[in-house]
């Protein structure tokens, strides 16, 4: 459960009692009087860590206070490192998508709209990734810390350089998701785990298709209309549905 509340959020006493360990603390605060007008507490020891402040203006036994809740979240229970890896691996998600925005500009100025198609649908799935990534991270109450993204390559020798380079970046990424998953792991992080093995099924299929292009393009060799015809079929490529997930 993630529950933000805006600043003054007004809680009548017995309402408090809803937020499970957080209540009983605040049940506990409102039971002596008078209550110092601003207070805050970090719970600890708790399944939520709440940091709060409590103000009561008035109390009488039996009016609520106001509160005003910084942050009552799972937040804590994400460990910190594995917060880390996970923004970064959001920075890495992004850089790759700048990745593949590049090679398919590179292949629309070749005049192979079929490869830069492709290659922008790699783009918009690299996106996707991240965003993925950048929800789960909120949604456990974390930090995301985004960074900048480097210049992208620009320039390749030609079209199987382009995959091969596409490749290499793929498996960068595998191997960055592997470690992200066993560092979840050794942090009993079982949610961030869950969450990642969609990521490390991906992975499998990302290098596997860009493993088959370049077996095509290997044999193609130098005939252009074979080149030309695998440009029509990656112009085909229609699973933008599944990239704007
Ligand atoms: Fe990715
Ligand atoms: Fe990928």
């Amino acid at each position: 459960m993630i529950l933000r509340m805006g600043s003054s959020a007004f809680l009548p006493g017995g309402g408090i009692s809803l937020y499970s360990g957080v209540g009983r603390l605040f049940s506990q605060k409102l039971r002596g009087e008078p209550l110092p007008l601003f207070e805050t507490t970090q719970i600890l020891g708790s399944p939520l860590h709440a940091v709060y402040s409590l103000r009561c203006s008035e109390w009488n036994g039996k009016t609520g206070c106001e509160n005003n809740i910084h942050q009552l979240s799972e937040r804590n229970m994400i460990p910190a490192d594995v917060e880390k890896a996970l923004a970064a691996q959001i920075n890495q998600e992004f850089s790759a998508a700048y990745n593949y925005l590049a090679m398919s500009a590179w292949f629309d100025r070749e005049g192979l709209d079929g490869f830069a198609h492709w290659m922008q649908m790699q783009h918009q799935e690299e996106n996707m990734h991240a965003m993925k990534l950048f929800r789960y991270l909120l949604d456990r109450g974390g930090k995301v810390e985004l960074d900048g993204i480097g210049k992208p390559r620009m320039e390749f020798s030609g079209v199987k350089e382009v995959f091969e380079t596409a490749l290499e970046q793929e498996r960068g990424n595998t191997e960055s998701i592997n470690r992200l998953y066993a560092l979840a792991g050794n942090q009993s992080d079982f949610a961030t785990k869950s969450h990642l093995q969609w990521f490390l099924d991906e992975q499998v299929e990302e290098e596997k298709s860009i493993e088959d292009v370049i077996a095509l393009l290997e044999r193609a060799g130098s005939d252009p209309s074979a080149l030309l015809y695998l440009n029509d079929k990656m112009g085909g490529r229609t699973d933008q549905g599944e990239a704007n997930q």
